[in-house]
Order: structure tokens, then sequence, then C-alpha cells
């Protein structure tokens, strides 16, 4: 900052040559104008004034124009300099590279499509074909077909959950419900199409339970049906077994228990050795080593022939499974509600 210089003109330049580090880009170059411009700045204004002076006069005037005129220029220079470089340092903030990047969420497969999924993989190499059926249904698809005596305690409203409205006229209506199983595609299936039957039937199903550790009122099955000429109790357990060892491990133990369904006989239930303990033991598996996958058996010459297929000339079986109970023993999730709270977290750790 130069000394006072005594001449007015130049010494009132003073304050504005000390505010110029404080000028925004546009006030910076409107000041240059109004002090240096070469039409009407004021120091080139005084600069015109020097031939006009006494001589003796010129030289010190002369100077002190020149000192204030370069003390601006170069206060000028610094604050360009400055804001650029502020710019500069702007603009790489806004691709800072030492951010920590936002995670970008690309979506997973939920453990039960995944689990859904790897099971039609399989049953399709074995030559089966999906089919679905409707989840609303009448009573004589999801029971009566399937041989269910009337009475039978699964048509109670404590577990059936029906539909407001009149019931369905004719031989396969009733009341309409929500279909407990899927089943009533069985059905549906031998009633469209004549044997060979070989179908997979995945779907929701619905129950009149509370939502707790072991039960959702909607879940997923995975229905099989197979009827043909001379399928025999052989083929069921063969066809098991080798998707289990498909969907756990080439060398996993299984074991069929025998059972009850009214649809099939005999029944039987299909456990795998635990996949959490393989078979020693843990809270999983209730200590007993096995956990049962699946229901499942020969399809009932009743069925057969309530859907107008011979049951002399063929046999069937059947098998039901729950994907989402599947996918529990497979990540060792001991409450079925983690599967079904949409909690982002579960697909970032087992989703695909
Ligand atoms: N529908 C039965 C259930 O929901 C499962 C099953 C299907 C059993 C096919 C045997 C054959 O429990």
């Amino acid at each position: 900052m130069p000394e006072p210089t005594g001449y007015p003109i130049l010494d009132d330049l003073l304050p504005r040559l000390a505010r110029v580090e404080e000028l925004d880009a546009a006030a910076l170059e409107n000041e240059h104008i109004a002090v240096l411009g070469r039409k009407a700045g004021i120091l080139t204004a005084a600069s015109k004034q020097i031939p006009t002076l006494p001589p003796e006069e010129r030289r010190a005037f002369g100077a002190a124009v020149n000192r204030v005129k370069a003390a601006f220029e170069s206060a000028v220079e610094a604050r360009r300099a400055a804001l650029a470089e502020a710019a500069r340092r702007a603009e790489a903030g806004a691709v800072d590279a030492t951010m920590p990047a936002r995670r970008r969420w690309s979506g997973a497969e939920h453990p039960i499509s995944a689990t859904m999924r790897e099971v039609g993989e399989i049953f399709r190499g074995l030559g089966f074909v999906v089919a679905t059926g409707p989840e609303v249904e009448s009573e004589w698809y999801n029971f009566h077909a399937l041989n269910f005596p009337p009475n039978h305690p699964a048509l109670d409203m404590h577990d059936t959950l029906y539909v407001d409205g009149a019931p369905l006229p004719g031989a396969d209506g009733g009341r309409q419900l929500l279909r407990t199983h899927t089943s009533p595609v069985q059905v549906r299936a031998l009633l469209a199409q004549a044997p060979p039957v070989r179908i997979l039937v995945p779907g929701m199903v619905y129950r009149n339970d509370p939502f707790d550790p072991s039960h959702a009122p909607a879940f997923q099955q995975i229905e099989g049906l197979v009827v043909d000429e001379g399928i025999t109790f052989v083929d069921l357990k063969a066809t098991l077994v080798h998707f289990a060892r498909r969907l756990f491990a080439a060398d996993v133990r299984t074991r069929f228990r025998p059972s009850f369904f009214p649809f099939t006989e005999p029944s039987a239930e299909m456990d795998v050795e635990c996949q959490l303990c393989r078979g020693g033991g843990c809270p999983a598996c209730k200590g007993t080593g096995w956990m049962e996958i699946l229901g499942c058996g020969m399809v009932h010459p009743r069925v057969l022939e309530n859907c107008g297929v011979d049951a002399e000339r063929y046999t069937g079986f059947a098998f039901g499974m729950g994907p989402g109970r599947m996918t529990m023993l497979r990540h060792g999730i001991t409450d079925i509600r983690t599967l079904y709270q949409g909690d982002m977290r579960l697909l970032t750790q087992l989703g695909a």
C-alpha cells in the first residue's frame, strides 16, 4: 500500500485500493475500468493532467501517479488470481475424488425368489412345465375334488380365509376362498389336459394364521404333479432325492416319513439332514438333525377320478413344498417374518 501522496486525486484512491481484495469478479473488472480504464479511468485522467502542470511539479506528480497506478495494477492482478484459484477449487470440489462414494443400490433377488428359481431350474431339467391357477378358488377345487371330507377341520373358518359373497353354483363351486395350498392346480391341470402330466406350480397361498415366528398368513408354495401310466413310489422317491441333492448337496442325506394328506395315498414327508449342523442337532432343527422340506404321496385314485382320469390306467405322485421355509432352513433364519418385512438389509446381506 503506497504512502499518501499529498495529491487529493490520488489519495482518494487509497481506500478503494485497500478494498480491491474484497471485490468479486464482476466488481473487480468494474473497478479496474473505473480506475485504470484507458478512456475514463481516474488514473488515466490524472496522467493526462501532467503536461498541464507547471514544469517543476510534473516530475513529482508523475512519479506519484505511477506509484498508485502500479499498486492498483498489482492489487487487481492479485485479486484476479485469487478469484481464479477459488473458482478452480470450487469446481474441483464438485468432483472431490477424496469424498467417500455414495453407495449405489442396484436391487437384489429376494432369497425366497432365489430358492424358487433354483427349484424351478431343477424340475425344468426333469421335463416339468410350469402351471398356475387362481388364488381365489372355490371350495370344490381347494378341498372337495382333493378328497377332503366335508367336515375336515381345514375347512373351518379358523384355518381358511373365505371371500365375502354368494357361493359359486355348480358341481365345481361352493364358497369362494383364498386357496390354502397350490394343490387345487393339480385338479385344474388334470381337468385341462390328459396324461401324461408333469407340472410344477409356484404360487401364493393363504391361511388364517397370525403372523408369528413360524407362520405367515400368506406365503409361497411349489407344487409338483406327475401322472402317467406306470408311475410308482419309486419315481416319487427318485425324483425328490435327485431334487434334494441338486438343491442342497450331492451327498445330502434324506429320509421319508409316513404322513397323511387326503389327496395322496400313501403319503409321506421328506426330511433332509439339517443344513446348519449337518445332522448333528442344533436349535434350527430342534436337535433332531433333520429338517422337513416337503409333503408328498401317490395321487389318491379318488382325486384322479374326480378329474375324469382313469385311475385303473394311470397313477401319479404329487409333492408340495414351502420355499419360504426352505429359505429359512438354508440361511438359518428362525423368524419367518424376517423374510416378509421388506427390510433392505436382508437383501443386502443375502440377495444375489
Ligand atoms: N398341499 C399340501 C400342504 O399344503 C402339501 C402336499 C402337496 C402334500 C402335494 C402332498 C402332495 O400341506
